[in-house]
Parts: C-alpha cells; sequence; structure tokens
C-alpha cells in the first residue's frame, strides 16, 4: 500500500495514548475504519479504549482476541476487531467486513494482515515501541485517503 504519512506523534504513557486516541475517537463516524499495527504488547488495545472513549462507549473495551470481534454501543456503534489469531482469509470474509464497517466504527487490530479484503479508505495507526525508553511510543497515522482524513485529523493531531 502506498501511503501518505499524516502525522507523527509520540505519546509517553497508556494515558496519553488513550487520550490521543479520544480525540480521535470523537471525529469518527459511521463507515470510517481505523487499523492498528504494531508489534505485541504495541499499545493497540490501548488505542482502542480511548477511541471507545471518544465515540461515548460506556463499557470497557478489552482486547478481543479470543472473540475476533465485539461490538459497543456509543455515538455510533463500534466494532472492534482483533484479526492476529485469524487462520486463513476465508474466515474474514464470513465476518461480511463491507456491512460491518458501514454500519458503525470499525477498529481491526493487526488490520494490516489482512489489508487485501479492505476498502482503501481506512485511516492507518502504525504504534511503534521506543527500545530505550519503557512507556514511549511512536504513533503514525497513514492513509491513501488523505482528503478523507486529514481535515479530520487536523483538527486533533497538532
Ligand atoms: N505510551 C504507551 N502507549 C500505549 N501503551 C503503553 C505505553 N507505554 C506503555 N504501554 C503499555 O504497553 C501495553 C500495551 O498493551 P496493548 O494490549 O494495548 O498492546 P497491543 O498492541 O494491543 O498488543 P496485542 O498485539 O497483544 O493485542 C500495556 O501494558 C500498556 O500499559
Ligand atoms: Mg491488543
Amino acid at each position: 500500500m502506498s501511503s501518505d504519512v499524516l502525522h507523527t506523534y509520540r505519546t509517553e504513557s497508556p494515558d496519553e495514548t488513550i487520550a490521543l486516541a479520544q480525540a480521535v475517537g470523537a471525529v469518527l463516524g459511521a463507515g470510517d475504519l481505523v487499523v492498528l499495527t504494531g508489534d505485541l504488547g504495541a499499545g493497540k488495545t490501548q488505542f482502542a479504549k480511548g477511541v471507545a472513549l471518544g465515540l461515548g462507549v460506556q463499557d470497557r473495551v478489552t482486547s478481543p482476541t479470543f472473540a475476533l470481534h465485539q461490538q459497543y454501543e456509543g455515538r455510533e456503534l463500534l466494532h472492534h476487531l482483533d484479526v492476529y489469531r485469524l487462520d486463513d482469509l476465508a474466515e474474514t470474509l464470513d465476518l461480511d467486513l463491507p456491512e460491518l464497517v458501514e454500519s458503525g466504527v470499525t477498529v481491526i487490530e493487526w488490520g494490516d494482515t489482512i489489508e487485501d479484503v479492505l476498502p482503501p479508505d481506512r485511516l492507518v495507526v502504525r504504534i511503534v515501541a521506543d527500545p530505550d525508553v519503557d512507556d514511549s511510543r511512536m504513533l503514525y497515522f497513514e492513509t491513501e485517503a488523505v482528503d478523507n482524513w486529514m481535515p479530520r485529523l487536523k483538527e486533533v493531531l497538532q
């Protein structure tokens, strides 16, 4: 995928990542797809928790690794997926992704592993731990759909 990096951001704690994601969540609407990439323990689920807060979700968001897909009620429906354990693409297609995406805000951990079946209009947040600083993370906001995402992200990421 040839995508533009819209913004890079450094957080120094889980709470900072959650706060940043909450600001992003506040500008999301139905049909928006956010893909979270990064190694095990990078902070993808922390980011998803923040998105949920930004959508006004009251329930506690947990890692959906075993459930594959969890749904939460907020200002919009939030679909939280973790496709790390998906064995093959057929299982992904069984999820009926296009319908899912249309019906609310969708956040997919490890979504880069199934990018061939994802719509190109998506925001990718790549989270990279700093090997030298325990709680430091770089977050790279990337997309092919700059026109859709840039105006909204400009509001929240300075
Ligand atoms: N700046 C930071 N941002 C996010 N998480 C951080 C940060 N600093 C430390 N952490 C810690 O890193 C861990 C991130 O865990 P999290 O479950 O969000 O990762 P993940 O990317 O979802 O992992 P997995 O691939 O297993 O789903 C948490 O224990 C969190 O407290
Ligand atoms: Mg996770």
